[in-house]
C-alpha cells in the first residue's frame, strides 16, 4: 500500500467526512438504527456519536482498512458506549455473520466505494432479518446534467485520489437491483462543491 493510501487519505477522509454538511445528514439517518446492528464500511467512527444509545443493543462495524479501524478503537476507548461494538475487518463482499442475524444495517457515504456492489448487496440482504431495515446515506449521480457531466469526467481521477470514491454511482438503482424494496427516500445537493454534494439518504427492505 502507497503512503500516500496509507497515512494520508485515511486524515483526509476522516477530515471531509466530520464536515459540518456532512454531520447534519449523519443526525437524520443514524439514530433510526435498533437492535443488532451492522454498519458497512464504519470508516474513522464518525457516526458513533449519533446513535440512539437506547434503541442499540450491539453494534457491528465493518471496515477493510486497518488504518481506520485504529481510529474507531482510539474514539471507542473515550466514548463509553453503553452497547458493546465488535470490529471486523472484512469487506462488505464478504460479511462474516450469520444469515437472517442483523435488525438494521447502516451504510454513509460507503456505497461510492465499494468494488463489488451487486456482491456486497446480496450479502448485506443476506444477513439482514427479513423484517430488518437497511439504512442509508450516500452521495451519488445528480439530477442535472450539467453537474452530471463532470462528475463523469471528473470521476477517473477522483477515484484514484478518493480512495476507490466514485461520485456518479445512481444510489437508487444499487439498491434495487440488490433485491430491496425502499420505503423512503430524500435526495438533496447538501452546502459544498456541487459533483460530490448530491446526497441520497432512507430506508429500504427486503423485496
Ligand atoms: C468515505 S469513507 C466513509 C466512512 C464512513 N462510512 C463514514 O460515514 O464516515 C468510505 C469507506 O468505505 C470503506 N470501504 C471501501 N471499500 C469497502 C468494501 N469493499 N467494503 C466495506 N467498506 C469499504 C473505506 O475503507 C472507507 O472507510
Amino acid at each position: 500500500m502507497s503512503f500516500y493510501n496509507r497515512y494520508i487519505l485515511p486524515k483526509l477522509i476522516n477530515c471531509g467526512c466530520a464536515a459540518s454538511n456532512v454531520s447534519k445528514q449523519r443526525a437524520k439517518i443514524v439514530p433510526l438504527a435498533k437492535g443488532q446492528v451492522l454498519e458497512i464500511g464504519i470508516g474513522t467512527g464518525l457516526n458513533l456519536p449519533f446513535y440512539d444509545t437506547a434503541q442499540v443493543d450491539h453494534l457491528w462495524g465493518l471496515e477493510p482498512a486497518g488504518e481506520m479501524l485504529n481510529q474507531v478503537e482510539d474514539k471507542l476507548r473515550v466514548a463509553a458506549l453503553p452497547f458493546e461494538v465488535q470490529l471486523m475487518e472484512s469487506m462488505a463482499e464478504n460479511i462474516l455473520l450469520e444469515d437472517s442475524s442483523i435488525d438494521t444495517i447502516m451504510i454513509t457515504y460507503t456505497l461510492c466505494s465499494i468494488p463489488d456492489v451487486a456482491l456486497a448487496m446480496s450479502e448485506m440482504k443476506r444477513v439482514l432479518k427479513p423484517d430488518g431495515q437497511l439504512l442509508f446515506c450516500e452521495h451519488g449521480a445528480a439530477p442535472d446534467p450539467g453537474v452530471l457531466k463532470w462528475q463523469n469526467r471528473i470521476n477517473p481521477i477522483w477515484k484514484r485520489i478518493g480512495g476507490g470514491c466514485n461520485l456518479n454511482r445512481r444510489i437508487p438503482d444499487l439498491i434495487l437491483q440488490g433485491g430491496f424494496e425502499i420505503d423512503k427516500l430524500e435526495s438533496m445537493y447538501i452546502p459544498g462543491w456541487k459533483p460530490a454534494c448530491f446526497n441520497y439518504w432512507g430506508s429500504a427492505s427486503i423485496k
